[in-house]
């Protein structure tokens, strides 16, 4: 029997997963290190505390499955995206990763648009500059680590820095790529106009390739560290998000996922890149060889509730703790108690700021339409609500682009509510299915591994072979028609309150 290994170098701590050629889990292992914020809205970690939770973790999860190494025909790499690990011509880590939810790069931001121009970013790169994104902390460095630029030598991703350290290759693919905005997304390569454009030299760019292509194998010394085979073959992977889509099937037209983590995520694969004219969906090359995918971002979704349960939820909490049962079921079946729509109390999850469509850093949250009537179980109700309002602003923009959306499939810690996916598909008006994958990322990894040993000889053919539809909810027709009135003022209220939220930023900033 083959043996296939996922490893997903994430932001809480990396996750290794072992599947047989089945596509059953045959053992798995999580690792934390910490994220440092060295100022607000700053957010680094250390490489080389990834490095070590990988060690760990390959270790633990050669030990609980009691293979033979040899048996392992392919390991696939995943991670956050979008983190800038700057090495020097030794290889050698220049300073902390800069990660993807660090937002200290408005103004390189604005700098590489005007540079290269809008309209011809757009065209090249397929998105916009975001603060988030590779490009625009590479530009952060210059300007601000000029000591330390000046040894840079060369750019990798979190996930690409475990492959050199795995195999002494520098190398990565087309999914994550797309997310440092150099890439020719249309093209599948690195831009040289806008690395040109930015004067960030083409020898940086480590070499990328399709992620089933194997980029190098496990060398002898990570072999003794580790357990593995020396030899053993590695393939690109993926980024999270199309690593994920490829762990929860979405490899064919028709299919989305969303998955609900801290951020939500609604992601549809493509067969061509689709571009949203105004740059407000991110256009990525996907995964699966020469098709690419449209994803919008909510940065605080799961983390709208963990914030109610956290600020609002201490009864709750309480009586959870007593009855030993999870928080977020009592709150759920008190949403239950409010009426779809929760009697007009609309609730924006701006927390953390918004990506999609806004990709606004000062939006901010809110309850909107409180009246004497509203109690905690509309609030709780409204939360769920405002979020499913926030992802369908993704998905009216996946539908302007005319991408076909026929069944969208839920994964990640919200998903597991049936309270929420029924909100979720009243909201949008789609079936809401679930699968039977659980760590969808590390698992997509582990099937792209799979594709690039010749176990399965497709992307789609290795999701047909292991992954499973558990549950199917249909839209309840009264629910989405109260929705389908409320969702219209809940995209006003962004505009209405825009004016308000930079001024609140402005004064708090001022204050700070
Ligand atoms: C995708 C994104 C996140 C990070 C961290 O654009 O920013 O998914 O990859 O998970």
């Amino acid at each position: 029997m083959a043996y296939l290994m996922g490893i997903d170098v994430g932001t809480s701590g990396t996750k290794t997963l072992l599947i047989n050629d089945n596509g059953d889990v045959v053992a798995s292992a999580m690792s934390e290190y910490p994220m440092y914020t060295p100022r607000p809205l700053w957010a680094e970690q250390d490489p080389e505390d990834w490095w070590r939770a990988a060690i760990l973790t390959i270790r633990q999860v050669l030990q609980q499955s009691g293979i033979d190494p040899s048996e392992i025909a392919g390991i696939g790499l995943t991670g956050q995206m979008h983190g800038l690990v700057m090495l020097d011509a030794d290889g050698e880590v220049l300073r902390p990763c800069i990660l993807w939810n660090d937002q200290r790069t408005a103004a390189q931001c604005d700098w590489i648009m005007n540079t290269v121009g809008r309209e011809r970013f757009l065209d090249l790169t397929l998105n916009r500059a975001l603060p988030g994104f590779t490009a625009p902390k590479i530009v952060w460095m210059r300007d601000n680590e000029p000591e330390l630029y000046a040894k840079a030598a060369k750019v990798l991703l979190p996930k690409d820095y475990l492959r050199y350290r795995l195999t002494g290759v520098y190398a990565t693919e087309v999914s994550d790529a797309s997310g440092t905005v150099l890439l020719d997304v249309q093209n599948r390569r690195w831009s040289e106009e806008v690395l040109s454009a930015l004067e960030i030299p083409t020898e940086w760019m480590p070499e990328c390739v399709e992620s089933i292509v194997i980029t190098g194998t496990v060398t002898p010394q990570v072999a003794e560290a580790t357990g593995l085979k020396a030899g053993t073959p590695v393939v690109g992977g993926g980024g999270d998000q199309a690593a994920s889509a490829v762990g929860t099937g979405v490899v064919e037209p028709g299919l989305v996922s969303v998955t609900m983590g801290t951020s939500g995520v609604v992601f549809a694969y493509t067969d061509s890149p689709s571009r949203d004219p105004e740059g407000r969906l991110h256009t990525f090359c996907h995964a699966v060889p020469d098709k690419w995918h449209v994803m919008g971002v909510t940065l605080s979704a799961g983390g709208s509730f963990r914030w109610f349960r956290d600020t609002l939820g201490a009864s709750e909490r309480a009586v959870a703790h007593l009855s030993h049962v999870d928080p977020y079921v009592i709150l759920t079946s008190e949403a239950q108690q409010a009426p779809a729509g929760s009697e007009g109390l609309l609730f924006l999850p701006y927390l953390t700021g918004e990506r999609t469509p806004y990709a606004d850093p000062d939006a901010r949250g809110a309850f909107v339409g409180l009246t004497l009537r509203h109690d905690k179980r509309h609030m709780v109700r409204s939360v769920l609500e405002g979020v499913a309002y926030s992802l369908r602003d993704c998905v009216e923009l996946f539908r302007d682009l005319n991408v076909p959306i026929q069944q969208v499939r839920a994964v990640g810690g919200g998903a597991r509510s049936d309270v929420w996916r029924q909100i979720m598909a009243d909201v949008f008006g789609t079936e809401m299915v679930t699968i039977n994958v659980t760590d969808s990322t590390a698992y997509g990894a582990a099937l792209l591994a799979g594709v690039g040993s010749n176990v399965y000889g497709s992307v789609p053919e290795a999701c047909q072979a292991s992954i499973r539809i558990t549950d199917r909810i249909e839209p309840i027709a009264a629910n989405q028609s109260i929705y389908n009135e409320y969702y219209p003022v809940y995209r006003t209220l962004y505009h209405a309150l825009e004016p308000a939220f930079s001024s609140i930023s402005a004064t708090d900033q001022g204050n700070a």
